[in-house]
């Protein structure tokens, strides 16, 4: 099968953090970053939401390699780690939050896997593209000076 193409673009640190904010995230959560460009995501649930752990799937070797000399430096591995992988491919069933900044149209994609592999109660947030159909419970916007971003919170078994 192919997807769409989805460019990095990073998400906004502050951006980042009402996300895993607005998750709940938390020392009992494990986190996945679906696409997770320069590890950022990770990184910050890991060194400041102190996370059990946070895992990065990111195809892009130049990426990987970018995020794990941060994760490294930042002496996180044994709680943050970055996996060379096709996140279509990816188990991710371990995850109590998952979080998502891609398109819409891949978001739309995903639905099959993230209602096959996760538990109730997981949270999915994605910044900026919904999941088409699903009843988001929260929906933030984050006014950034003429820029502002769009935050979705789903529950899955509460998502319908
Ligand atoms: C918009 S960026 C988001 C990066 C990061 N999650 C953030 O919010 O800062 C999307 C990332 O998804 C990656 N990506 C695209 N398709 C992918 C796939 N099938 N599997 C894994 N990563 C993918 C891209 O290389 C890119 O780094």
């Amino acid at each position: 099968m192919t997807y769409p193409h989805v460019p990095y673009v990073p998400t906004p640190e502050h951006v980042v953090r009402k996300m895993l904010e607005l998750a709940g995230a938390g020392p009992n959560d494990i986190v996945y970053d679906l696409g997770a460009g320069d590890g950022r995501i990770v990184i910050i649930a890991v060194r400041e939401f102190n996370v059990k752990k946070a895992i990065g799937i990111e195809i892009r070797s130049d990426l990987v390699r970018e995020a794990r000399r941060k994760i490294k430096e930042l002496n996180i591995e044994g709680r943050a780690e970055i996996r060379q992988e096709d996140m279509f491919k990816a188990d991710i069933s371990e995850a109590t939050i998952v979080t998502l900044f891609l398109l819409t149209s891949v978001n739309e994609k995903l639905k099959p896997k993230l209602e096959s592999e996760l538990k109730p109660g997981t949270r999915v947030v994605s910044h900026e593209f919904q999941m088409p159909g699903w009843k988001p419970k929260i929906i933030a916007t984050i006014h950034d000076g003429r820029v502002s971003h769009t935050i979705y919170l789903y529950v899955i078994g509460e998502h319908k």
